[in-house]
């Protein structure tokens, strides 16, 4: 039976939620890393998000391999993908929450409708669930410029318990190329879930 997280404090299961704004690369990357880290790592996408992963990533890409149901074994037994409107999946109940959900990158469409309840589709039901069961919930805005409809629906889903984590790279660390960008954002979203990485290393840790 999967346990809720290990005694290390670390999440046994995080379910990803992918969206259609831009930055499916993040999803990518982060279902990668999730899936050498922790014991399950759920995944459902929006059909726009479908559209714009396809249209972003590379093939052969381990998001575009999982929506296709063409994961290896090996990585089955760790990912599981959900359909977007599959409100029988196990997290749309409260009796079987994920120890957290991160919605990357997240529409400010998906944003809205999670900060007023709407739970049209599996994504925003478990989003709501996790909510109110207090779990953690990270979402990941991708959008700019921001409108006051915006800010206001991010407050209220900080206000709720979410955790704001916007897609934006620092340039502190000398990105040298795309990977480094894509690994910033990512190794803030693995902090906020507990999990160790080596995406890059701490500021000043020659000091600490
Ligand atoms: C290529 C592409 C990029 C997009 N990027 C963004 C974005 O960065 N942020 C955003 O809020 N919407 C973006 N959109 C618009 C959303 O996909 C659109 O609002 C959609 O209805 C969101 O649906 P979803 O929240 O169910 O995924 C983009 C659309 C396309 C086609």
């Amino acid at each position: 039976m999967l346990m809720s997280r290990t005694p290390e404090g670390i999440p046994a299961s995080v379910l990803v939620g992918v969206t259609g704004a831009s930055g499916a690369i993040y999803a990518d990357r982060l279902v990668k890393i999730l899936s050498k880290s922790i014991e399950r790592v759920y995944v459902v996408v929006t059909d726009t998000g479908e559209k714009v992963a396809r249209h972003e990533l590379p093939s052969g890409s381990l998001l575009l391999k999982a929506m296709a149901g063409k994961l290896d074994k090996s990585e089955k037994d760790i990912i599981r993908v959900f359909g977007i409107q599959d409100l029988f999946a196990p997290f749309a109940s409260g009796t079987s929450t994920p120890d957290a959900m991160v919605v990357t990158p997240c529409s400010m469409g998906t944003l809205a409708r999670i900060a007023t309840g709407i739970s049209g589709n599996l994504l925003e039901r478990s989003a709501d669930v996790v909510l109110k069961q207090r779990r953690k919930l990270l979402i990941c805005p991708r959008e700019t410029p921001l409108s006051l409809i915006h800010l206001r629906n991010m407050t209220s889903l900080v206000e709720a318990g979410a955790e704001m984590i916007p897609l934006m790279p620092g340039f502190y660390q000398k990105p040298s190329e795309l990977d480094d960008v894509v690994d910033f954002c990512v190794g803030k979203i693995l902090e906020q879930l507990g999990v160790a990485h080596t995406l890059y290393k701490p500021w000043n840790s020659r000091m600490r």
